[in-house]
């Protein structure tokens, strides 16, 4: 059964919200973890969709998932007797994508089926081959999955002619175990880049250089136990921050690195919102209409590719006109036609929105295109006054966890209830008057 959110907007967010373990950090973490023969634990998981699948898809081929809790996990790659990846996983969560670079690198063969385009993008690939050929594998492509298989990976310096996260993940991965010295030139540098190399080399790799965009590797022999604890999430973090400022609210927002969240906090101060930086946390307050400015996504440190919608949706709440220039992916502003049944004023011309600000949105049934588009309707209806259901929140809750139960705890008013259900919708609406 289909789920959806019904939210009554109106309410300023105030209090204090904890933020759980980065999504795009637990998922190279995790397919790191199979490439020692010992037992790998790892805490601070989020407990979201797109973890949980992949966690599947790491038993799928054989592993010992041992699930200590709803944030914590023991993984023991020793039992891996499977290197194939199949489409279902894949298409359930492209990131399984990485295990290609964890199987080649400790059995120099992987065989995972290539993912298709996605809501925001068609998300190539090729770097990611690239890099694999680069080591010395061999990389073909049949029947719609990548078959790769080496004698022994050497170490290769590796030009990146994009900036890819994924790309960069995945042949760290693999380069960690091949033979000799890996150089990966136009590297990503995003916070979760940091953390994967982190884990890594708690496990006896010999990585420098992460979160530069020249990444320094040194071949090991081989990987042993660790215990390693996730960095908090700077997506979600950023969205709150959003929410607060969007609410005209107050809030803290507990456990973040403030480092990570710096191009959003300088964007918020810019448009006028207050912002104020503690060692592992973030107080975000508005108590007036914010300002317009110019946005435009790059990799990190530039403004993340991943709080695009949310800003625009800020700034679409704000005064003057602001324009949002998106300039990682080709897709990513599908939330634009569902924020005008909320009254938004935005023009999409290419890869930038341009933004009229309104005094105020209205309610509307609207639906969640894709995760970062999702969690920012759900901002704009938290902002807007009456009623908005939002569909598809499938996508919403693969990226962030108990999201209703958060907002609700910063005074929101909202619930999940089945799709068509609308006995649940009036009797929601009797509840929340
Ligand atoms: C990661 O995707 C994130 N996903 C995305 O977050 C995020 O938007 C993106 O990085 C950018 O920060 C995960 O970490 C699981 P890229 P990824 O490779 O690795 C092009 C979310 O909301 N490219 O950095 O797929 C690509 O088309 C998700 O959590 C190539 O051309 O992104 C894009 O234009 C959405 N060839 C640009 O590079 C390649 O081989 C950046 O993509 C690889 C990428």
């Amino acid at each position: 059964m289909e789920n959806q959110y019904i939210i009554k907007g109106g309410a300023c967010l105030q209090g204090e919200v904890t933020i759980s373990g980065a999504k795009n950090a637990a998922l190279g973490i995790l397919a790191a973890a199979i490439m020692t023969d010992e037992t790998v634990m790892i805490d601070n998981l989020p407990n979201v969709r797109d973890i949980n699948v992949l966690l599947t898809a790491i038993e799928g081929i054989g592993a010992t998932v041992n699930r200590l809790g709803p944030h914590e996990v023991e993984i023991n790659g020793s039992t891996i007797n499977n290197m194939t990846i199949d489409y279902d996983s894949i298409k359930k969560i492209r990131a399984s994508y990485y295990l290609l670079g964890a199987l080649l690198g400790k059995y120099s063969r992987a065989q995972v089926a290539l993912p298709g385009g996605c809501d925001i993008g068609s998300r190539p690939i090729d770097q990611h081959l690239k890099g694999f050929r680069a080591l010395g594998a061999t990389v073909n492509i049949e029947y719609g999955m990548i078959n790769t298989y080496t004698d022994a990976l050497t170490g290769s310096h590796i030009f990146l002619d994009v900036v890819s996260v994924g790309a960069t993940i995945n042949i760290m991965l693999a380069a960690c175990l091949a033979e000799g010295k890996t150089v990966i030139e136009n590297a990503a540098k995003e916070p979760h880049i940091v953390d994967v190399a982190n884990f890594l080399n708690s496990m006896g790799a010999n990585i420098k250089g992460a979160g530069t965009d020249k990444i320094r590797i040194n071949g090991v022999e081989r990987l042993h136990a660790t215990e390693y604890s996730i960095i908090p999430d700077q997506i979600e973090a950023g969205t709150f921050m959003v929410a607060a400022a969007a609410t005209k609210g107050d809030v803290l927002i507990r456990n973040v690195i403030p480092q990570h969240l710096e191009a959003i906090s300088n964007k918020l101060i810019e448009i006028g919102a207050e912002v104020e930086e503690f060692d592992d946390a973030v107080r975000v307050a508005a108590d007036h209409r914010l300002s317009h400015t110019q946005i435009k996504t790059l990799p990190h440190p530039g403004f993340p590719t991943d709080m695009q919608p949310q800003i625009a949706t800020l700034l679409a709440l704000s005064q003057g006109t602001s324009t949002v220039t998106e300039s990682i992916f080709e897709n990513r502003f599908k939330y634009v036609d569902e924020l005008a049944r909320m009254g938004a004023n935005i023009k999409v011309e290419g890869n930038v929105a341009i933004i009229e600000g309104t005094e105020g949105l209205t309610g509307a049934a609207i639906s969640a295109p894709d995760l970062r588009a999702g969690a920012a309707l759900v901002v704009a209806a938290l902002a807007a006054d009456g009623y908005t259901t939002v569909d598809s929140i499938k996508y919403i809750e693969r990226g962030y966890e108990c999201f209703e139960k958060k907002l609700n705890a910063l005074g929101a008013t909202m619930e999940k209830i089945p799709v068509d259900d609308e006995r649940a919708v009036q009797k929601f609406k009797l509840k929340a008057g």
